[in-house]
C-alpha cells in the first residue's frame, strides 16, 4: 500500500477472510471497498486487476478462480508451495486469456535494476560471475507463519534473489543447494543457506545467505556482485541495512570498455522495500495496456520455482539438480 501510493495507483477495494485486518487496512490507506466476500470482489466490475497477498497454499484456488472472473492478477511469491500448483495458475491464466505476474520485487530494486542497465549495454562483456552474499540477523520467527515452515530461506528469501539473478544472467541448467539451521533457532526450516548455479558456458552464481549474524550491524552484509570479462559491478542491497527503516542501495561499477583506472559510483534512489512495489505491479498494467506479457508473469515464474524446488532436491539428496527435473516433473521433489 506505501508503494501503490507513491505509484498514484487507483486501489478500488480490498478483501480478506479476517474482516477486520482488511477494514483497519482500508480505514488506513482510504480505500473505499471492504468486501464481504471474495466473490463479491470477483463480481465487482470497476475491478480489473487482483493483487493477492495470501499465504502461498490458499493463492493457487484464489487466483485460478480470479482467473476464470477474466480478473488480471499479481500473485504473491511463492506462487505456490507445489510446483503443479504453480502450473495450474500459469494454465489457468493462459486459458482465461489475463495477465498474470508475480510480485518479485527485487528485479525493481534500484541496484538490480541498475546493474541490469550496465549489463544490457554490454559493459561487462561476457557474463561470468553472479554472487548474492547476506549475513544478517533478520529473525524469521517474527512472521509467525513461517515459524513452521519445513522450507524456509530458499522457498521465502533466497527465492527474490533466484529471480534477481536470472533476471540478469538467465537461466542456468544446473544448481547445487545446501541448507543448515542456527542451533536453538526458533523455526523449523533452513536459516544458513548455499546455492551454486551452473548456466550455460562459463558463466556461474553463487547465493549465500545466513539470516544468524552473532556480530553488531558494523559486521554485516547484503551484497551484490555481478562480473564478467570486461567489467563488475558490486553494491549492497539498502532494505538489509538498518533493519526496518533501511536505507538506500548503493552500487559501484567499472568497466574496461569505458575507462580502465576508474570505478563509476552513480547515486541510487530508493529501495528494494517499499519503492520496487511498484515496478511489479506496474510491469503488470503496462502489460495490460500494451497487450503483452509481463515480464514477471506467471509463466517466467514457473523457472525461478524451478530452481526453489530443484534446491530442495538437491539439499535432500545432496547432488546437483537439473532444472528440466523440475520441469518434467520426473522427480517427486521431497520436503516441499
Ligand atoms: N514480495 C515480497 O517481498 C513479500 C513480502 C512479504 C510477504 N510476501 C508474501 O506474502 C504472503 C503473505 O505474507 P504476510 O506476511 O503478508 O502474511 P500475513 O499472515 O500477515 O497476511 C496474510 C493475510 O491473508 C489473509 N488470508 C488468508 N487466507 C485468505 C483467503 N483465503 N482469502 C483472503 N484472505 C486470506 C489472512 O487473514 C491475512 O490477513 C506470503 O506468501 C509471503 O511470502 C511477499
Amino acid at each position: 500500500m506505501p508503494a501503490y501510493r507513491m505509484g498514484g495507483l487507483n486501489v478500488v477495494g480490498i478483501y480478506d477472510v479476517n474482516r477486520e485486518k482488511a477494514a483497519a487496512l482500508a480505514a488506513k490507506f482510504g480505500i473505499g471497498k471492504v468486501y464481504g466476500s471474495f466473490d463479491e470482489l470477483l463480481a465487482d466490475p470497476a475491478v480489473r486487476v487482483a493483487d493477492f497477498a495470501v499465504p502461498a497454499k490458499v493463492q493457487p484456488q484464489l487466483a485460478v478462480q480470479a482467473a476464470a472472473a477474466g480478473k488480471h492478477m499479481l500473485c504473491q511469491k511463492p506462487l505456490a508451495e507445489h510446483y503443479e500448483d504453480a502450473v495450474r495458475i500459469a494454465e489457468a491464466c493462459a486459458e482465461a486469456g489475463v495477465k498474470a505476474a508475480v510480485n518479485q520485487q527485487m528485479r525493481w530494486s534500484p541496484g538490480i535494476r541498475a546493474s541490469h542497465t550496465i549489463i544490457r549495454r554490454g559493459w561487462l562483456g561476457e557474463l561470468l560471475q553472479a554472487t548474492i552474499a547476506v549475513n544478517v540477523k533478520q529473525e524469521f520467527a517474527n512472521w509467525t507463519w513461517l515459524r513452521d515452515m519445513p522450507t524456509l530461506e530458499f522457498m521465502y528469501h533466497s527465492i527474490h534473489y533466484i529471480d534477481a539473478i536470472r533476471f540478469l544472467f538467465g537461466d542456468p541448467e544446473y544448481i547445487y543447494a545446501d541448507g543448515a539451521r542456527f542451533p536453538g533457532q526458533q523455526c523449523v526450516g533452513e536459516t544458513r543457506t548455499l546455492l551454486h548455479m551452473r548456466f550455460p558456458g562459463e558463466a556461474r552464481g553463487l547465493i549465500h545467505d545466513n539470516h544468524n549474524h552473532i556480530a553488531g550491524e558494523d559486521d554485516w552484509y547484503a551484497t551484490f556482485r555481478f562480473e564478467g570479462t570486461e567489467g563488475i559491478v558490486k553494491g549492497t542491497n539498502g532494505s538489509l541495512y538498518n533493519y526496518p527503516t533501511g536505507r538506500e542501495d548503493t552500487l559501484s561499477y567499472y568497466s574496461k570498455r569505458i575507462d580502465p583506472d576508474y570505478w563509476f559510483t552513480p547515486r541510487l534512489h530508493g529501495k528494494w522495500f517499499p519503492h520496487a512495489f511498484m515496478g511489479t505491479m506496474g510491469e503488470l498494467l503496462r502489460a495490460i495496456e500494451e497487450e503483452r506479457e509481463p515480464e514477471n508473469s506467471v509463466a517466467d515464474n514457473l523457472k525461478t520455482l524451478q530452481i526453489v524446488f530443484g534446491a530442495y532436491l538437491s539439499m535432500s539428496e545432496n547432488r546437483p539438480v537439473a532444472l528440466q527435473e523440475i520441469a518434467s516433473g520426473a522427480v517427486a521433489v521431497k520436503g516441499a
